[in-house]
């Protein structure tokens, strides 16, 4: 049997099985969404939502560079963005002040690192206790940490993948979410190696955020 990377909507290579979505009733999900760059997986959560697939709504993004694709993004789908340059603020701490304090004014509920490119503290995961998730280019434990589409090249793994899990303030390490394989090819570059991956963060990250909505904060 060969290895389809372009296999799309099977769930063979995704866990948990997406084909059986918890049940998502009740009032919509407050997010806040907190970019670096690009924005596609913000992107691709907004999607999710505007197709009814994610019953959930965004209630801001949070950036840091200024000139950031994700706040054209926000933008384009009329969801406010504030930008919250790192190089502004004195330490790590003051800067999750901010955040803190800027979700909270948008009565945010679960905090969603996509693409944040910045390690966050306890000042902002203790204010979002178990109701924060990252995305990670690798199938962790394996490859934490900066560069790990990188890592996974130089290692020669021939599958690597993506994570969505809790935020602890051990960097890449808390509960694991949801995962989805990707197989790395003979000639792989960088590039194309995470245009393969980002396909499956696309697909995995708003079914994650349900999951662990479903599995509650306690
Ligand atoms: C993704 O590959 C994610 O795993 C990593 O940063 C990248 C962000 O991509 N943490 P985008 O900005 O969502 O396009």
């Amino acid at each position: 049997m060969t290895f389809n990377p372009t296999a799309n909507g099977s769930s063979s290579l995704v866990s948990p099985d997406i084909s059986a979505m918890p049940p998502q009733s009740g009032a919509p999900l407050k997010l806040g969404v907190m970019a670096s760059g690009s924005g596609s997986n913000f992107e691709a959560i907004a999607q999710a939502i505007a197709d009814r697939t994610l019953n959930a709504q965004i209630n801001v993004l949070l950036y840091n560079n200024p000139g950031a694709k994700a706040a054209a993004r926000a933008d384009r789908w009329g969801i406010p963005a504030v930008l919250l340059n790192h190089r502004e603020f004195a330490s790590r701490e003051a800067l999750d002040e901010a955040i803190v304090e800027t979700l909270q004014q948008h009565e945010v509920e679960w905090v969603i690192m996509a693409g944040w490119m910045r390690i966050v503290t306890p000042v902002l995961i203790n204010a979002f206790p178990r109701r924060m998730l990252n995305i990670h280019p690798s199938l962790l434990p394996s490859f934490k940490g900066n560069r790990a589409v990188e890592q996974a090249l130089t290692a020669g793994v021939k599958i690597t993948g993506c994570t969505v899990h809790l935020v602890v303030p051990e960097v890449d390490s808390g509960g694991i979410i949801m995962q989805a394989a990707v197989p790395v090819l003979p000639d792989d570059t960088l590039e194309t190696l995470h245009d393969r991956i980002h396909i499956q963060e696309h697909r995995i990250f708003p079914q994650a955020i349900a999951v662990a909505a479903s599995q509650g904060s306690d």
